[in-house]
């Protein structure tokens, strides 16, 4: 028996990623272990978002230097947006001389050769290129690991360059994939039992954008995939608010697939803070848009993400940011301190704002948050909604947790044989962020 063992950090696109390396592992006869000391293909699939992320990944990889002492033929590789960034395949491999494989994230689909290779000639492998062929990237075996959501890839890479973010340089240019490639993949994962679709990439408001005669709008992607026959869900991942265009919500307001949640990051809720950080909108227009999709999409909650400690940021900028989240009415919000990213344009930026201000920017933009979260949640007690089991809970034994239209988690008494199931559930009550709830009627 060979085993693997693969490390995920950072956003979706990392873990389906990884769905995806694994797929090419076990199609070489590998089984996945959960026992690093047993494994004999180790990956670190990483994250270079911010420095808190890249500090952490270089502590793991450090830790395996004893493990590949006692196990020397254990093939460690690393790969993902720390490995892509310039200069990084060097400094890792002249840092932890012990890693086999160095690749990027444009090479997701050579790594079952680079394994080949490496146990053939023991020669050590660096493969940094700068594009992929999008259809060995989408053609990969995968092997699902989210439970009952299956990720499906609609678009790959980012142009907009927002100054603080090392995306674009990691992920280059914006590829949109084939919309019958798309359809044909969700219709196999529904075929398999998944019960819910996530559309991804770094910002799905742009899909086409790269040829639009060839693959048309989101909206018209999003439309075609809610025609698809089933009871399922739908959600998609990250849009940009600059791109949301009202067809969009027109599509989801019609749809009883489409969760009516929407993440519309908006960083920072100042306008001199937004010019700076290259979002091209202002707070104004953001909150037009709100209000536009609460028209179109009456019952939709919202969630965002919003970075704290810009350079330059002022306590008014600040309270810019807070007056828009009072504004909202967020149900979720994820909350960053700003992480200064090497080849950025903000890296450039003067006016740093210290580690003690921005502290305590984010402790009070949570309070904020879970006041506000509180509220969304008490208003839901009382009413029955559908809900789709996703899983057993994590904590406490004998229930299940699962997920209502408006992206909210409720936990429910029940075990692993409701998992995947539509239930209509009362909820009974509801604390910070999380729902509970008893079950009422059977959906299917
Ligand atoms: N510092 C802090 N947060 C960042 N993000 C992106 N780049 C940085 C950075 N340099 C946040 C943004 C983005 C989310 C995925 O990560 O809020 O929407
Ligand atoms: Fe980064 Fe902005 Fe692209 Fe999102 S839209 S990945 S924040 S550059």
């Amino acid at each position: 028996m060979k085993y693997y063992y693969i490390l995920t950090y950072g956003c979706q696109m990392n873990v389906h990623e990884s769905e995806k390396l694994a797929g090419i592992l076990e199609s070489q006869g590998y089984l996945c272990t959960e026992n690093k000391e047993e494994a004999d293909v180790v990956v670190f699939n990483t994250c270079a978002i911010r420095e808190t992320a890249e500090q952490k990944i270089m502590g793991n990889i450090g830790e395996f230097k004893g493990l590949k002492k006692k196990k020397p033929n254990m093939i460690i590789a690393i790969c993902g947006c720390m490995s892509q960034q310039k200069n990084y395949p060097e400094m890792l491999k002249a840092k932890f001389p012990f890693i086999d494989i160095i690749f990027g994230t444009h090479n997701i689909s050579e790594f079952g050769s680079y394994l080949i290779k490496r146990l053939e000639t023991g020669k050590k492998i660096i493969e940094i290129s700068e594009t992929e062929n999008i259809s060995n990237r989408d053609n990969m075996p995968k092997k699902r690991t989210s439970g009952i959501n299956a990720w499906i890839n609609i678009m790959y890479g980012c142009n907009n360059f927002c100054s603080y973010c090392i995306v674009p340089y990691v992920r280059g240019r914006e590829v949109s994939r084939p919309k019958e490639e798309i359809i044909c993949e969700i219709k196999k994962a529904l075929s398999d039992g998944f019960k819910e679709i996530t559309l991804l990439g770094q910002n799905v408001n742009s899909y086409g954008n790269d040829d639009r005669e060839k693959f048309g709008t989101f909206a018209e992607l999003l439309s075609d995939v809610d025609k698809i026959d089933g009871k399922f869900r739908i959600k998609f991942m990250t849009s940009h608010p600059k791109d949301l265009t009202d067809d969009v919500l027109d599509v989801i307001a019609k749809s009883n697939k489409i969760i009516h949640y929407l993440h519309l990051p908006i960083q920072s809720g100042s306008n001199n803070i937004l010019k700076l950080m290259n979002r091209h909108y202002t707070k104004e227009s953001y909150l037009n848009l709100i209000d536009r999709a609460k028209r179109i999409v009456p019952d939709a909650e919202f969630s965002s993400d919003i970075i704290v400690g810009f350079p330059g940021e002022t306590e008014e900028d600040f309270s810019e940011t807070l007056d828009v989240v009072k504004k909202v009415g967020y149900q979720q919000l994820f909350t960053y301190i700003y992480s200064k990213r090497k080849g950025t344009v903000a890296e450039k930026l003067e006016n740093q704002v210290p580690i003690a201000i921005k502290k305590d920017r984010i402790k009070r933009l949570i309070s904020l948050e879970q006041e506000m979260a509180s509220k969304i949640s008490d208003k839901y007690v009382g009413e029955i909604v559908e809900v789709l089991i996703e899983d057993v809970h994590p904590k406490k034994q004998g229930y299940v947790v699962g997920d209502t239209f408006f992206g909210k988690t409720v936990s429910i008494k029940g075990d692993a044989s409701l998992v995947g199931s539509f239930k209509m559930v009362k909820i009974t009550s509801s604390k910070l962020t999380t729902l509970s709830g008893e079950i009422v009627e059977e959906i299917c």
